[in-house]
């Protein structure tokens, strides 16, 4: 049966045994029953002592006499006997039967496609494969940083090694290699970005793209690339192409029928269980089939596929609460969320085995779907949505949506459930969306979203006609036009479509081209340290200031001081980091001022690298402070002008270009005020119950005029003084998810 389901019955939901229909039918923890079902302690302490063995030395008597061994022997003796404990497991990896096949078939072919299972080894043990085989230096991108953050751990712990030396990785903003490393893991964005330095990246023997399946943006330019350099490098170099799933005919043709190796993966039954009715509220609903797998079930964790680290969070605290107490009745639920931006310190929970008579529920964004596994999943929970970055073209808006999956991304998800035993698959969706509205397959982000950074990086590296390039799917005509005309009015392109200076220095910047233009005009503005400082504050994204439960106000209040001063929420972050660096980057201060001490981290990281890169794009260094917030919002402003918008006469915000009405998201520093800014500007678009701008900046209208002259014409912009502001009270904007 497996996961194919096209061979499962709609009924067999009926025909199960008692105990699975009770989880979807009776709603026992639902009703909070669960909560009164719990006996009293009785007192058990007599009889556990009974339990403890007192008479120990009489045992120990017949143990044989052990000659003494120091500490250091002790301690050789143990790393040998996990050395080969660690062996045993690598060779036990459906990979390992396939080796001597597999690197023959390398050595015999240029661009060679492996397909096998999530888990069977492609990710760790090709690499390792390869350098036992001679290869000298090995390159293997993912599309997650974490994944490749992960992946290169526990590739160092298998070889023994230090990560970072011989095995390493390299993700935006954080390089962890050396010199001596010759397993590298790095983000495809990332292997994007080293084609600048090296065009024909000569470092690497072994160009390894993993995850092509999953068709982000970057790996299918890298693709177009690897095409185009293992031509005129010839036998120099070798490619691989791995994939977990099984359409990969298309990438043999794209390589000149590259051959294709598929190793059968170890995969038991998966049953797969649907709702009768669609479920109005997937993370209420993922937790109560949490609790009641966890109440009625055997043994096994359990993975939920949420979309994003709010849900993630929701969820975890849902779990928590219902939970508080009920351990002794029913065993410890362990919950361990993993999404993209937790720290990679806390990812580690995941891998942990899980203790007996405990039960590890996993809460999960797409990262579980293919490019992470976890050890003793049995039991899935899909509610069919994922976090997918969309952008029309027609109106040059890219945003965040809520998207169901598709049917191949729902048979992946099912499948994490049958990696070691047989195991059991909960969709919160009726078999009849799964079948009449699901895509069959994920839309390829190249074909999604904007693509003015990888138009200005392919410009850059000498690629002026797109429309000929081989694209393994080429994106609509409109999007390279729309891009173009996006480089042009920030003006890294000119009028005959070739790169300017500035788009040159744009270009080297591993920022989306308005926050490269944004930090690059800066300069002119003299406020490139507090350009840098909010850019940093941007990329840890969201995750920056915390409000406890029973602290709800206290939090609010310590946001609200940041915010006092005005500007928006750009300047929030600046000053709120401003602070801290004068606090001594101290802790305690974070923890007084409601401020995630480990983003706090990661953006003073982030800032270490920018400004070094300052240097590299020779951008003079200048502070005017965060008293004086006109030059910093103005050189955010020549960044951002395309994120243009006006207030109406409703209250709610309307876009110049393609005018169309957005909201302040409910977070913005913005969200309740009384009297809202005529002219703002947002850094990004989410879209859930209603399309809300996330981080918003006040400008004067004819800031625009300045910034781009002709896109934002200046009888467009004026600031209209006569007319009246419209006074808005109260909070506008709808339920956010
Ligand atoms: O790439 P693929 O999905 O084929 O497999 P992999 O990521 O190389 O994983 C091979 C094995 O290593 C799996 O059975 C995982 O359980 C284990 N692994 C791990 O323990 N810790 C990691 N961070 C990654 C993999
Ligand atoms: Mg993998």
């Amino acid at each position: 049966k497996g996961v194919q389901d096209d061979s499962i019955d709609v009924t067999s939901l009926d025909a199960h045994p008692a105990s699975d229909q009770k989880i979807w039918e009776d709603s026992q923890i639902r009703k909070g029953k669960l909560h009164t079902q719990q006996t009293a302690h009785s007192s058990k302490y007599p009889i556990l002592f009974d339990a403890l063995d007192f008479d120990l030395p009489a045992k120990l008597q017949g143990l044989p006499h052990l000659p003494q061994r120091s500490f250091a022997q002790q301690r050789i003796a143990k790393r040998k006997e996990e050395r080969e404990r660690i062996q045993e497991e690598r060779r036990s990896l459906p990979m390992y039967a396939h080796r001597d096949a597999l690197i023959k078939a390398i050595k015999q072919y240029q661009v060679v496609i492996v397909q096998s299972e999530t888990g069977s080894g492609k990710t760790t043990q090709i690499p390792q494969y390869l350098i036992e085989e001679g290869f000298g230096s090995v390159v293997c991108t993912q599309p997650r940083r974490v994944a490749a953050m992960s992946v290169a751990a526990r590739v160092a712990y298998e070889m023994g090694v230090k990560l970072g030396n011989e095995v390493g990785y390299s993700i935006r903003f954080e390089d962890c290699t050396s010199d001596q490393t010759v397993i590298k893991y790095v983000t495809d964005g990332m292997l994007l970005r080293e084609f600048l330095s090296e065009p024909d990246l000569k470092a690497y023997d072994v160009i390894l793209i993993d995850e092509a399946h999953e068709r982000s943006m970057s790996t299918d330019i890298v693709m177009g690339l690897i095409k185009d350099i293992s031509r005129f490098r010839g036998d120099d170099v070798r490619v691989i192409i791995s994939s977990a799933t099984m359409d990969t005919e298309k990438f043999s043709s794209y390589f000149d029928d590259a051959p294709i190796y598929s190793v059968p993966g170890r995969r038991y039954d998966v049953d797969i269980y649907y709702t009768k009715t669609p479920e109005p509220d997937y993370v209420e609903a993922s937790c109560v089939s949490v609790l009641q797998i966890h109440a009625s079930q055997p043994a096994g964790d359990i993975l939920v596929f949420l979309t994003g680290q709010e849900e993630i969070e929701a969820a975890e605290e849902i779990l928590r609460e219902r939970t508080r107490g009920l351990g002794s009745k029913l065993g410890e639920l362990i919950i361990a969320p993993i999404y993209a931006t937790l720290p990679s310190e806390m990812q580690a929970k995941i891998f942990e085995p899980t203790p007996e008579g405990a039960r590890k529920v996993v809460l999960a964004t797409n990262i579980a779907e293919t490019s992470v596994t976890i050890p003793g999943i049995v039991y899935v929970i899909d509610p069919g949505f994922c976090k997918q970055k969309s952008y029309n073209a027609k109106t040059g808006m890219e945003s965040l949506l809520v998207v169901p999956v598709s049917r191949a991304g729902a048979k992946q998800r099912a499948g994490r459930a049958g990696r070691t035993q047989p195991g059991k698959c909960f969709r919160l969706y009726t078999k009849w969306s799964y079948m009449n509205e699901m895509e069959e397959d994920t839309v390829p982000e190249l074909l999604r979203t904007n693509l003015s950074q990888v138009v200005l990086l392919l410009l850059s590296l000498g690629i002026d006609n797109l429309i000929d390039f081989d694209f393994i799917d080429a994106p609509p005509p409109e999007a390279l036009l729309r891009s173009l005309e996006h480089l042009y009015a920030l003006g890294a392109l000119n009028d005959k479509g070739k790169l300017t200076k500035l788009g040159r220095r744009m270009a080297e910047l591993p920022l989306e081209p308005m926050m490269a233009k944004a930090l690059l005009a800066s300069e002119k503005y003299k406020c490139s340290e507090e350009v840098t400082v909010i850019c940093s504050m941007l990329s840890v994204n969201n995750a920056v200031f915390y409000r406890p439960k029973q602290k709800k106000m206290m939090a609010d209040a310590a946001r609200a001081a940041f915010a006092r001063g005005g500007g928006g929420d750009h300047m929030t972050l600046l000053r709120c980091y401003a602070q801290w660096r004068d606090a001594g980057f101290s802790t305690q201060w974070c923890y007084e001022h409601f401020v995630q001490t480990r983003t706090m981290k990661r953006a003073r990281d982030v800032y270490e690298q920018l400004d070094a890169l300052l240097e590299r794009v020779e951008i003079d260094r200048h502070s005017v402070g965060t008293g004086d917030k006109v030059p910093i919002l103005k050189a955010l402003t020549a960044g951002f002008f395309y994120n243009a918008c006006r207030l109406q006469k409703n209250g709610h915000y309307r876009t110049l270009k393609n005018p169309h009405t957005v909201r302040i998201h409910p977070s913005s520093c913005f969200a309740n005020a009384e009297i809202r800014p005529r002219w703002l500007i947002y850094h990004e678009l989410v879209f859930t119950t209603k399309e809300f701008m996330r981080q918003v900046f006040e400008i004067e209208g004819n800031w625009l005029h300045e910034a781009a002259p002709h896109f934002h014409k200046a009888e467009d912009v004026l600031e209209e003084s006569k007319r009246k502001m419209p006074k808005v009270l109260g909070k506008a904007g709808g339920k956010v998810r």
